[in-house]
C-alpha cells in the first residue's frame, strides 16, 4: 500500500450546493444543521465505497437464483464524532451507514485559544478497537489538524489501524492536511473543500466560522 495521504473532494453539485448554504453567514442555525447533515450524509456515501465489507450470497428472486452482494453483517463499524462540530454530521451519517449495530463514541475535545492547542474533556472510547475495526471520525474542520491527531493517537493506542478509518470533514486547510501527511501518511480523509489558509485565531479562510457555535446558536 502506498504510504500518501488520500483526501478524496468529490466533485458533486449536492454537495458543493449544500457547502454554499453552510458557508453563507446569513444561513439561520437551523438551515446550517440541514447543510451539515447533508454534507455528512453525502460525503460518507462517498467514504463507505470499497470501505465496507461485503459478502457473496444467492437468494431466490421472484422468477429464479440470483447471486447478491451484501454488507457484511459481522463487521460492526464505529462511528466517532469529535464534539461538539462532530454532532452536526452524525444525523447525514446514520442515515447512510446501514446498521443499527453501529457503535458510537464520543470524544470530547477543546482548543486552547491562545496556542490551539486540544485538550480532551471527555472521552468515552472503548479500552481496545479489534484491529479489523471499521471507523469513521467525524471532524468537520481541520484547522490545525491537532483535534484529528489526538482522535488517531487515542485509536491507534487502542489497536485501531489507519487504513481501516475514514475521515469525514467539511472544510481543511492547508496546513491540517500537511500536518497529517507527516503524522499519519496511509489516512484517507473526505472533504467538501480545501481552503487555503487560518488566521491569526485559528479559523480556516474563507471557512465557515464556528462549525460548533453555528449549529448550536452559541
Ligand atoms: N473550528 C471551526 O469550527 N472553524 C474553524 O474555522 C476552525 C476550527
Amino acid at each position: 500500500m502506498s504510504l500518501q495521504l488520500r483526501v478524496y473532494v468529490p466533485d458533486h453539485p449536492l454537495i458543493k450546493h449544500w457547502l454554499a448554504i453552510a458557508r453563507d453567514r446569513n444561513t439561520p442555525a437551523s438551515l446550517f444543521k440541514t447543510a451539515m447533515t447533508e454534507l455528512g450524509r453525502w460525503l460518507t456515501f462517498e467514504a463507505i465505497r470499497r470501505w465496507l465489507p461485503t459478502v457473496q450470497t444467492e437468494l431466490e428472486t421472484p422468477l429464479s437464483l440470483s447471486e447478491a452482494t451484501l454488507i457484511d453483517p459481522r463487521i460492526k463499524p464505529v462511528i466517532i464524532p469529535i464534539l461538539r462540530a462532530g454532532l452536526t454530521l452524525l444525523e447525514g451519517v446514520q442515515a447512510v451507514v446501514p446498521f443499527s449495530n453501529a457503535s458510537i463514541y464520543h470524544l470530547g475535545l477543546v482548543r486552547d485559544e491562545q496556542t490551539l492547542e486540544c485538550s480532551c474533556y471527555l472521552n468515552k472510547l472503548p479500552d481496545q478497537f479489534e484491529p479489523e475495526c471499521h471507523i469513521l471520525i467525524l471532524e468537520p474542520m481541520l484547522a490545525t489538524g491537532s483535534s484529528l491527531v489526538y482522535c488517531l493517537q487515542e485509536i491507534c493506542k487502542r489497536g485501531g489501524q489507519v487504513e481501516n478509518i475514514r475521515v469525514i470533514s467539511i472544510i481543511a486547510a492547508h496546513q491540517a492536511l500537511q500536518k497529517l501527511a507527516k503524522e499519519y501518511p496511509n489516512l484517507q480523509i473526505h472533504l467538501a473543500m480545501i481552503d487555503p489558509e487560518l488566521n491569526k485565531n485559528g479559523y480556516i479562510v474563507p471557512g465557515l466560522g464556528d462549525a460548533g457555535d453555528r449549529a448550536f446558536g452559541t
